[in-house]
């Protein structure tokens, strides 16, 4: 164990995850995941795009004022007006605010999106960085589209905004078109060719397009990055982000093939799972990966019997190790305080005082009309009775 490289987990749900069609959080609800992040111990929380909106910017605002251990990002366009207002809501967080400014590289982008030459963006790149540096030393930099930017000018972008300052260079493949092997080949050219790539963490930025966003993430893992920004159940843009609970699973039960693991303490992984997708509304697909309803069902006899006789046979990681309790307590109508406390924390709720009296008022009138409560019913009652009120 002790020889494996620590990668460090970027976790945007909260920014990229939120540009799911439909998976906008208010304030309470981003903190309250915010809080479920920091019990997962990821290293760093993108909390949001403050110049996007006034609740995006409290929001970032608010989790930099309450989190206490991870780092808090907020991402930003390359221009004066976004980083300040980013640093405006990041400050409270002292030095483990991080500014994260982009600008598209590719040609494409260039030509349609930005109406820019290659000079025009590495400047413009430079002077964000320059900007940046008026607030923090916690700076990272993405080249947007990375994957389709001509290697040459990537490279120079990449040394360019080292030299300026930034300590993190993330290398996204923004519309998901790489594979693994093309994508450790950018990573390692990078390490190989930039003079000054050892002065940044280079960090990557799978989307999930081609379904390919954690194979990508590891092979770049493999060729040198040392963050990788995902999101749970891999929530993002279109077909989503690298999923967190798959990339570090991997990493965790693949330790003899793949000598990287990272800090997240995955017995929160289940429980965070849930509550993105009661908070959203965006349930996880049955066969996803880790955390789909089946990834711990067994349904054919003989798949049935080699566990029973040997866990091992069929399962390659326990359900325990992602805080998934399969010899949970039942809940009905006889069920006291203390295993409705226990269960919910299990389910990554905290809950107040006069909340956890609240719910448990619901609990028993629900009790008593359903032979057994299950976890859905919980995340219900809390749905009404705590998150709308
Ligand atoms: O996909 C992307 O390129 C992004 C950047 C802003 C990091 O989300
Ligand atoms: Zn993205």
């Amino acid at each position: 164990m002790s020889e494996n490289k620590m990668i460090k987990i970027f976790d945007t749900t909260l920014r990229d995850g939120e540009q799911s069609p439909g998976a906008s959080m208010n304030i309470e609800e981003k903190l309250r995941i915010a809080h479920q992040l920091e019990r997962l111990n990821v290293d760093v929380i993108e909390a949001g795009f403050p110049i996007a909106s006034d609740g995006d910017f409290e929001a970032v605002k608010k989790i930099a004022q309450t989190i206490k251990g991870p780092q808090i990002a907020g991402l930003c366009r390359a221009n004066d007006k976004d980083i300040d207002r980013a640093w405006e809501a990041l400050k409270y967080a002292k030095e483990r605010g991080r500014i994260h400014t982009f600008i598209a590289t590719s040609d494409i982008h260039m030509k349609y999106k930005l109406q820019m030459d290659e000079d025009q963006v590495l400047a413009t790149a430079v002077k964000a960085i320059e900007r940046a540096k008026r607030y923090t030393d916690n700076i990272e930099f993405s080249a947007e589209d990375a994957v389709r930017t001509r290697l040459p000018f990537l490279e120079r972008v990449v040394e360019a905004v080292i030299d300026a300052g930034a300590t993190i260079v993330n290398i996204p493949d923004t519309v998901g078109y790489t594979v693994p092997s093309e994508f450790f080949e950018i990573i390692a050219y990078l390490r190989n060719n930039v003079p000054n790539i050892d002065k940044a963490t280079i960090s990557v930025h799978c989307h999930n397009d081609l379904g390919l966003a954690v194979a990508n993430s590891l092979a770049a893992v493999q060729a040198g990055a040392g963050q990788v920004e995902c999101t749970i159940n891999g929530i993002g843009e279109r077909a989503g982000n690298c999923s967190l609970e798959e990339l570090v699973m991997t990493l965790r039960t693949r330790n003899d093939v793949l000598p990287y693991d990272t800090r997240v303490a995955t017995e929160h992984i289940y429980p965070t799972s849930r509550m993105l997708s009661t908070i959203t509304g965006i349930m996880v697909q049955p066969n996803k990966a880790v955390v789909g309803a089946n990834a711990f069902s067994h349904e054919a006899g003989i798949h049935q019997h080699g566990v029973i006789m040997e866990k091992s046979t069929y399962e390659i990681m326990t359900p325990e190790s992602i805080g998934l309790n399969q010899n949970k307590l039942v809940l009905g109508k006889h069920s006291g305080r203390h295993a409705f406390k226990q269960r919910l924390e299990e389910l990554g709720y905290d809950l107040k005082k006069e909340d956890l009296d609240k719910a448990f008022v619901r609990f028993k009138t629900l009790a008593d009309q359903k032979k057994e409560i299950f976890d859905e019913d919980l995340d219900a009652i809390i749905a009404d009775e705590i998150i709308r009120v």
